[in-house]
């Protein structure tokens, strides 16, 4: 089988957790800092050897759309100021890598975005990255994954272990069989309660697919709340060989949702020198304060 050279970003939801923010914009656009979300996600594929991103979108792509594309005017402005710092900076995200986009119609679930990939991923393995699940490790994940890939040649989810209070947040794996941090996966169960979870295995938003997933994709029927679910895709993709799970090294960020954002922003804000500084002591004046004493701002 050859090596996986593109990666499906799906980016068509509606981010509902985020409104009114994602009105008109999409959750992937929101930042870290002052890093969109999607980035964190395209620099991870780029540095693990990919160099074809499909991305798909939804109603308001044009963000997206223009943060990776080349700004003119904007580079313009900038080198006549002889700001060059931010010139780079800006120049890199329309140099990174090439990016192809296709639209969803309707947000009709994970599953369905994946599928309107199909003909621009054609016949060969793909990866795909749920841009609200960031990870930090030495090793790219996804690099991590395509090793995997190699020596097992079937499809690799990303697992990280969670809490037993934290198991109805996420598809949980059933293990067949356990090779040091590779697990080969027997089931699937999506948002278990803790008492009904097979194990503590969450399925994280990094995937090696094979194409037969979208024959499977197109005979899924609608699932939860009308949507297609990339999780009954898997089901069905388990049933034709083996799937495996790979325990990455590396710590994630959850993105989606409006407290995992904060946090998210905060401890990568905590790492930065000439944010840090500030920061700790704002963090620190906070500690203990009660209503009506004096903001940051005052
Ligand atoms: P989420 O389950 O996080 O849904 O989707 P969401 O709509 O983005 O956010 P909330 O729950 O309303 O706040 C997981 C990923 O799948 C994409 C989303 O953009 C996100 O990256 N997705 C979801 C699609 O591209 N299309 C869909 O129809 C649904």
């Amino acid at each position: 089988m050859s090596s996986i050279r593109k990666a499906v970003f799906p980016a068509a939801g509606l981010g509902t957790r985020f409104l009114p923010a994602t009105k008109a914009q999409p959750k992937e656009m929101l930042p870290v800092v002052d890093k969109p979300i999607i980035q964190y996600g395209v620099e991870e594929a780029v540095a693990s050897g990919i160099d074809q991103i499909i991305v798909v979108t939804g109603r308001d792509k044009r963000a997206i759309v223009d943060h990776f594309d080349i700004s003119f005017e904007l580079e313009h402005y900038l080198k006549d100021r002889g700001k060059t710092r931010e010139l780079q900076l800006v120049r890199k995200i329309s140099d990174m890598v090439d990016i192809t986009y296709i639209h969803q119609k309707e947000p009709l679930g994970l599953g369905h975005a994946v599928l309107m990939a199909k003909d621009l991923v054609g016949n060969e393995p793909f990866a795909v990255f749920l841009a609200d699940d960031i990870i930090r490790s030495r090793v790219p994940c996804m690099r991590q994954m395509m090793e995997v890939f190699q020596q097992r040649q079937a499809p690799v989810l990303a697992l990280y272990r969670v809490g037993k209070d934290q198991v109805s947040r996420y598809g949980i794996v059933k293990v067949k069989s356990t090779d040091g941090r590779v697990h080969e996966v027997e089931d699937m169960v999506e948002k278990p309660s803790a008492a009904e979870a097979p194990s503590d295995l969450a399925i994280l938003g990094r995937y090696i697919l094979t194409p037969n997933i979208f024959g499977l994709l197109e005979n899924t029927r609608e699932g939860v709340g009308g949507e297609i679910q990339l999780t009954d895709g898997l089901r069905a993709l388990a049933q034709q060989g083996p799937i495996v799970g790979l325990e990455f090294e590396g710590t994630y960020f959850d993105v989606g949702t409006p407290a995992g954002l904060l946090k998210t922003s905060i401890a990568f804000a905590l790492e930065r020198p000439g944010l840090r500084e500030e920061l700790s002591g704002y963090l620190a004046s906070l500690d203990g304060r009660s209503e009506g004493k004096p903001g940051p701002s005052q």
